[in-house]
């Protein structure tokens, strides 16, 4: 849909470094049924995902082990995957050799002892969730990070889900997902909000820790306020008349938490900014809400609404790349772009392994927008 709108290879910025050893979403997978694969790239490594016929997905590295065609060339019969070029046969989790067609009874070679790259695939809110170890830490073992998902407050629900590819790297789309500034500018709408409705705000932050994984997961919070009074989505959402919390949670490596409360009505989202190379990234919204469950067209209008607003945002960075081509210097100006020194200091504490935050503790920002 949305990804035939733009060619994103054209104008690639400058690259960047990517945090691997965490989950990444990778595609849809409502389209994948069984015994079906689709290509994929994340982190800039080619993958095959896949449903075997039990259900399973599946995600490996898209290149043969033996003389490295990718594996997407050859067949899959919805157990095991066969190379084009010679044959060899791998099954799709685990990535191990079943059958070496060439071996004669003369050989020892045991086909069991080899391996396809093989990733830990999970299926979350419709999305195949592919874990990237550090490069040479060999086949995953032991145990993994949870995988993530957005979080439902209820059984019932709607869902949906809005997906942009960025001509940018994964640090211009992040601090473009956080930066509060753009908002009157970029997202100026009749039923949104207009240049002349900024004004000042104050907005508390705290950091979120994950100290017992050395901040792998670290990020910081936005806590609970009363939503701002130029939104009108939220104007909307006080329709129960219950008060209304809001919270906005960064974590590393790359997800924003957004959840809205009130009462028993709930809405919900999680908005990943994945790389895809080490210079282009893409933007995957999973919004779950109960508001409005019984109200036929919500969830049509939501997804116009979502990604009209998906598009401004992508429509600017695509704008941006142009510029970014040329390497310029760049300025972030404290308050409105503190969240992204946060979040480059977050994640170089990440790559460096140092376990350190930039927030000791609750901070207040203040800004206009
Ligand atoms: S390259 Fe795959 S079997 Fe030879
Ligand atoms: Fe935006």
């Amino acid at each position: 849909m949305m990804r035939d709108l733009v060619q994103v290879n054209e104008g690639s910025g400058p690259p960047t470094e990517l945090i691997f050893g965490d989950w990444y979403p990778a595609m849809r997978t409502g389209g994948l049924r069984a015994g079906k694969t689709a290509k994929a790239m994340l982190l800039g490594v080619p993958l095959l995902v896949g449903r075997k016929n039990d259900g399973k997905v599946f995600a490996m590295r898209d290149l043969c082990p033996h003389r490295g065609i990718p594996l997407s060339a050859g067949w899959f019969d919805g157990e095991t995957v066969t190379c084009k070029y010679h044959g060899w046969r791998f099954e799709p989790c685990s990535g191990q050799c079943r059958e070496i067609p060439s071996l004669t009874s003369f050989e020892t070679l045991d086909p069991t002892k080899i391996y396809a790259g093989a990733f830990p695939c999970e299926e979350r809110d419709g999305y195949a969730w592919v874990y990237l170890p550090e490069a040479g830490t060999g086949r995953v073992m032991g145990e993994l990070p949870p995988v993530p998902e957005v979080p439902k407050f209820s059984a019932r629900f709607r869902s949906a889900h809005l997906m942009a590819e960025l001509p940018c790297n994964v640090d211009h789309g992040i601090i473009g997902l956080m930066d509060p500034a753009h908002g009157p500018f970029v997202h100026q709408a009749w039923w949104w909000r207009s240049k002349a409705s900024i004004h000042e705000k104050t907005k508390h932050f705290e950091p979120i820790e994950d100290s017992e994984n050395n901040g792998r997961n670290a990020g910081f919070r936005m806590s609970s306020h009363a939503p701002s009074a130029n939104s009108a989505p939220y104007k909307l959402l006080g329709v129960y008349g219950e008060p209304i919390t809001t919270t906005i949670d960064f974590v590393l490596p790359n997800r924003r938490y957004e959840t809205i409360r009130a009462g028993e009505k709930w809405f919900a989202s999680l908005t990943t900014v994945t790389p895809v190379t080490a210079s282009t990234c893409r933007i995957d919204v999973y919004s779950a809400w109960n508001v409005f469950y019984w109200v036929p067209f919500v969830t049509p209008i939501a997804t116009f609404f979502g990604a009209r607003f998906v598009r401004q945002d992508q429509q600017t960075m695509i704008e941006q790349a142009e510029g970014l081509r040329f390497n310029p210097g760049l300025m972030l100006i404290d308050d409105a772009d503190k969240p992204a020194k946060w979040y480059f200091a977050l994640k170089q504490a990440r790559l460096k392994g140092t376990g350190e935050h930039p927030l000791q503790g609750p901070v207040t920002l203040h800004w206009r927008s």
